[in-house]
């Protein structure tokens, strides 16, 4: 950590309460110079702290800069070992897998605050305004592309824990839809390089909406509309930090070791289902019962069982002519 993420720290653990320079200082070997000029580039980074004369400096607000010196001053896994990016890009993809084709190692996230070619799954577009985060990070898996089936879902459950810890209440829709009421709050894509038996590098993509954006987007839900005072970097940190470690359990154990979570999120659990593929055809009607090991929908259907390894889930039956 450098000294100004040690003055940033400091000022947290104070909880919005005054500490004098010099205190910072001593606690920290530098000189009240040295102080008095990271709290400058803390104010220049978005952090609102008060100068009160006689009592010291007090951290009133967070920063809400999708900077990635942000999101590291409140990143807790040692994981993500190169946060970089922030402003605009075309897509965070492109940003990433241009650097795992290079050789960077798992552990490198790439941040951006606005994407001009933001994509979707299924070729669709991932619309990306100001307010959002849009990040994508790089895995290494010592998986089989057989193995990795289930990441997408795995992923998904890791977004919704870092939703929670700032009390959001989120649901899942399988496959990877991250849902707060009935909006989508967080879309999630992944693209990979693998041999026949085992994989080069996943690009995990994670597009999350925080503040609302003119014109409202369709069928989206906001995290700021349910978590009050909430920052675009606090958010990608929670969620990195909760994808760390259900990377890290799926790495250790195979996705049986949280498919219970998973389904306790799953709000088609035990409901009616319409499954469409990927051109939108109709796949099957009928009850979700969970998910398989390998991260398929299981749906009783009229016929039976049947497991779906992808398409689009809708709680609706579709409309039948009569
Ligand atoms: C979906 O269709 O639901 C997946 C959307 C994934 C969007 C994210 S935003 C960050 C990363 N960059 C992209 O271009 N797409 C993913």
């Amino acid at each position: 950590m450098s000294t100004r993420d040690d003055v940033l720290a400091s000022l947290r653990e104070a909880g919005g309460l005054p500490i004098s320079g010099e205190k910072l200082a001593r606690s920290l070997g530098v000189s009240r110079a040295a102080v008095s000029k990271h709290v400058a580039a803390l104010r220049a980074a978005g952090f609102d702290i008060h100068a009160a004369p006689g009592l010291g400096y007090a951290l009133l607000g967070e920063s809400d800069a999708l900077d990635p010196r942000v999101v590291r001053s409140h990143v807790r896994s040692p994981w993500w070992i190169d946060i970089r990016g922030g402003g605009e890009v075309v897509s965070t993809m492109d940003e990433a897998a241009r650097l795992a084709r290079g050789g960077a190692p798992a552990g490198t996230v790439v941040l951006a605050s606005r994407q001009t070619g933001g994509r979707g799954r299924l070729g669709r577009q991932w619309e990306s305004p100001e307010g959002g985060v849009y990040l994508s990070a790089i895995l290494r898996p010592q998986l089989s592309p057989a193995e990795i089936t289930p990441l997408p879902l795995v992923i998904s459950l890791g977004v919704a824990r870092g939703l929670a810890e700032f009390g959001a209440a989120p649901t899942l829709k399988w496959p990877n839809d991250v849902m707060l009421d009935d909006g989508k709050v967080a879309g999630i894509l992944l693209e990979m390089s693998a041999e026949a038996d085992r994989v080069s590098w996943v690009v995990v993509g994670v597009g999350l909406n925080v503040f609302a954006s003119a014109p409202l987007a369709p069928g989206a839900a906001y995290i700021a509309d349910v978590v009050p005072d909430v920052t675009r970097p606090h958010v990608a940190a929670e969620v990195l930090d909760a994808i760390a470690d259900v990377v890290d359990r799926f790495e250790r154990s195979g996705f049986a070791a949280l498919r219970d979570e998973y389904e306790s999120l799953l709000a088609a659990l035990g409901r009616e289902v319409t499954l469409t593929d990927v051109d939108g055809h109709l796949q099957a009607v009928g009850t979700a019962r969970g998910v398989d090991e390998a991260g398929r929908l299981v749906v009783a259907t009229a016929t039976g069982d049947a497991a779906f390894a992808s398409g689009d889930t809708s709680l609706r039956p579709p409309s039948v002519p009569i």
